[in-house]
């Protein structure tokens, strides 16, 4: 066996084994510059549920949480992780006066684009949650599509007071998050694939992906190992999945009294079982 070929089995055999509960991957996925290309493309793609919600369906979300009357225009509204803007600008084609922010300068770009060609006067940052630093500025903030699982414990309860701080008294946190339902019907994702060029790199490359179950967290790791003549890289997607019980809590400990549950934005009436919990947590 020559060292070379030795190191590089020896790199991917390191990763035989289950990881520990939340250990890192590679830091950069959102931001990273030939993956946010693809990742962009799937927000836009209207027919698929991958990184944004079907179109149709953020179209009926965005006008129940109007007519609802939990989001008025006038409003101020932060969005967060709002990626292309698909609902920033929704929002504030309804006279909501609305700040996106985000990690990804591409997603961004798009969303800005949008908001111009539109003659909207939505806001957007290219900005860290964890680096926000608002007091008492906003009626709303709205975080979709499921950010809030993939994050671990002590690293959300700190979002959740950056966004305590950063709401009016009174002002409301309106997210989605999934159920371990969902993560039952995915699976364990154990495959793998060759690529000439995809979503992960722009050259050949192989793609190896493991599911971890961490139930006694309610925690799944999906891991993908990313192997190209460079490098092997892995990227560790952590998901924390919660029922109506452990939300409430979470947020009750954040200041944060639940006032609305649905089994998605649209405002389906909150059934137990659902693959989605969406909520309204009004600041106490
Ligand atoms: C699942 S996507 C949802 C996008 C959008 N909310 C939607 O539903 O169309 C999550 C978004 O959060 C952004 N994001 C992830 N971590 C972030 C962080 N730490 N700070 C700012 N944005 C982040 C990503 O770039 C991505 O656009």
């Amino acid at each position: 066996m020559t060292e070379s070929y030795s190191s590089l089995i020896n790199a991917i055999l390191k990763h035989t084994s289950k990881p520990p509960l939340y250990e890192p991957g590679e830091p950069r996925f959102w931001d990273d510059p030939h993956i946010s290309k693809g990742m962009l493309e799937a927000h836009l793609n209207p027919d698929n549920d991958a990184a944004s919600r079907k179109h149709a369906s953020i179209d009926r979300e965005v006008e129940h949480l109007v007519t609802a009357g939990f989001i008025k225009p006038g409003d101020r509204v932060l969005d967060l992780g709002c990626g292309p803007g698909l609902y920033s600008n929704r929002l504030a084609s309804r006279g909501v006066k609305v700040t996106g922010i985000d990690i990804s300068e591409r997603s961004l770009n798009y969303a800005i684009a949008q908001s111009k060609e539109k003659g909207l006067d939505t806001e957007f940052c290219r900005v860290n949650f964890f680096d926000l630093d608002y007091q008492n500025e906003f009626d709303v903030v709205i975080q979709t599509h499921g950010e809030l699982n993939t994050f671990r414990d002590d690293s959300r309860d700190e979002l959740f007071a950056i966004l305590h701080r950063a709401l009016k008294p009174g002002g409301l946190l309106i997210f989605d998050v999934t159920t371990r339902n969902t993560r039952m019907k995915h699976g364990e994702k154990n495959d793998w694939y060759a690529s000439e060029g995809g979503f992960w790199r722009p050259g050949k490359h192989l793609v190896l992906t493991q599911g971890y179950d961490y139930p006694e967290d309610n925690v799944w790791l999906d891991q993908y190992i990313i192997i190209d003549s460079d490098n092997v890289k892995v990227y560790n997607n952590w998901f924390h999945d919660y029922d109506l019980e452990t939300i409430r809590q979470v947020l009750r400990k954040a200041g944060f009294e639940v006032v609305q549950a649905w089994n998605d934005l649209a405002g389906t009436p909150y059934e137990e079982g659902g693959d989605w919990i969406a909520l309204v947590g009004k600041v106490i």
